[in-house]
């Protein structure tokens, strides 16, 4: 169809290369679809002319009419009740409930299975009891010590701390154990590398994406394969490792937008962004109980009431502990800040993360325990250096990599045990 003026333009059509402002921001990547809506933004954004195909390489949406009014009116009341029945504040947030309303829509019309509840059973502050003193350090301890990893965790991390460690070195020690290179196959093959070759050696996979980037995959797949050995009495785990997984994916893909070298540190950072979490249920299960009751009834997100009780967040916690583990610096930093990437440290994947973790709550991608998500500010959008409009197509190319990512996971390994459940 070629290049049109933007008063040609019409909701439906299919961009046929990237647009970006005039000012040079990045507004909707090639292959998005035009919505009336960001028809009228491109004006707010002084863009002239846009490329757009005659053929769409997904199914090109316009929301109005794709949903019967009734359906739209469940889809809307499903998502306010999401965020505590406030209206969005910013218009990050309008952008985040237009887009999660349509996908509830969607949901809703096709009947799809949502992912289980997070608790599996109620979970209710026993009455009176003096609430304990915590410090981060006890409870970073106690971790530590319940936490065993294989061997080979310990081998790639010495390696990734060593200048000196070759790919071949790093692709030698992960190719010894079977259940982890499986793994990593499923992860370069996966829509995240998008290799249209099969990548069927580690020593490939390690050629293609890199020692580094391939160590931070495996140092993250044997976490999150050590902690699934430790049952949980009151959360389900599936609901867990799907807002995880969700969150990793989403964060991938809005930051490979502006940085695409730190693809899998923001991947592995979401995977194990929440793992704080984990350890405050585990190990202090009543205080938990009160925070998460003090959350619902005050509809603030329990990242709030946790820094009130404890002095410190989930992310701190998991942060901690990653460190302790080995987990290189700029990945333990990265879990630490994801509730806090604004401020002095400005970090932009940390800033990515604390985005995707709002839009997984949103979509309804399984849950950390929170009864209502943390609003994304602006301050933290403008860190991301997305338009409102490009939440849009990092939802629809999303959609899919979620269930194979988590699929791959949860069900995973060549030993016939699933990785995503307790
Ligand atoms: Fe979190
Ligand atoms: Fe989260």
């Amino acid at each position: 169809m070629g290049t049109l003026s933007i008063t040609q333009l019409k909701s439906g059509m299919v961009l046929s290369a990237d647009l970006v402002a005039p000012n040079g921001r990045f507004i909707l990547p090639k292959g998005a679809c035009l919505t009336s809506r960001n028809i009228m933004s491109l004006k707010i954004w002084g863009v002239a002319e846009v490329a757009v195909s005659d053929r769409s390489d997904f199914p090109c949406e316009e929301d109005d009419f794709l949903y019967s009014s009734s359906v739209m009116e469940e889809a809307r009341s499903i998502v306010l009740r999401i965020f505590g029945g406030i209206p969005p504040e910013n218009r990050a947030m309008e952008e985040v409930y237009r887009v999660a309303i349509r996908e509830a829509a969607r949901s809703l019309t096709e009947n799809e299975a949502r992912p289980p509840v997070f608790f599996t059973q109620e979970f209710t502050p026993p009455p009176g009891a003096p609430l304990p003193k915590l410090a981060m350090e006890e409870l970073v301890g106690a971790e530590v010590r319940f936490v065993s990893f294989p061997d080979v965790y310990f081998r790639i991390s010495e390696a990734l701390q060593s200048p000196k460690s070759s790919i071949t070195h790093v692709a030698e020690l992960i190719s010894k154990d079977t259940a982890l290179s499986a793994t990593l196959l499923k992860l370069a093959n996966s829509a995240i590398y998008g290799v249209p070759a099969k990548v069927d050696s580690i020593q490939r996979a390690a050629a293609l994406i890199g020692g580094k980037a391939l160590s931070i995959l495996a140092l993250g797949v044997s976490a999150v394969k050590s902690f699934n050995s430790i049952p949980s009495e009151w959360v389900n785990m599936e609901s867990f490792w799907r807002h995880s997984v969700a969150v990793a994916v989403l964060g991938q893909i809005i930051s490979s937008r502006k940085n695409s070298r730190i693809i899998e540190k923001v991947f592995v950072g979401g995977i194990l962004h929440d793992i704080g979490r984990l350890v405050m249920l585990r190990h202090v299960p009543s205080v938990m109980a009160r925070a998460i009751a003090a959350a619902a009834e005050r509809k603030v997100p329990l990242v709030e009431i946790e820094r009130e009780l404890f002095g410190f967040d989930h992310g701190e916690l998991g942060g901690n502990i990653l460190e302790r583990w080995g987990f290189p610096r700029e990945l333990s930093d990265l879990v630490l800040l994801h509730h806090a990437p604004a401020g002095e440290t400005h970090s932009f994947p940390a800033a990515a993360l604390s985005v995707a973790d709002t839009l997984a709550a949103a979509l309804r991608q399984g849950s950390s325990g929170s009864p209502y998500p943390p609003a994304i500010s602006d301050e933290v959008w403008n860190m991301t250096d997305l338009s409102p409009g490009a939440i849009d197509s990092v939802v629809r190319q999303a959609r899919r990599q979620i269930s194979e990512i988590y699929s791959l996971f949860k069900g995973g390994d060549d030993d016939g045990k699933t990785a995503a459940h307790s």
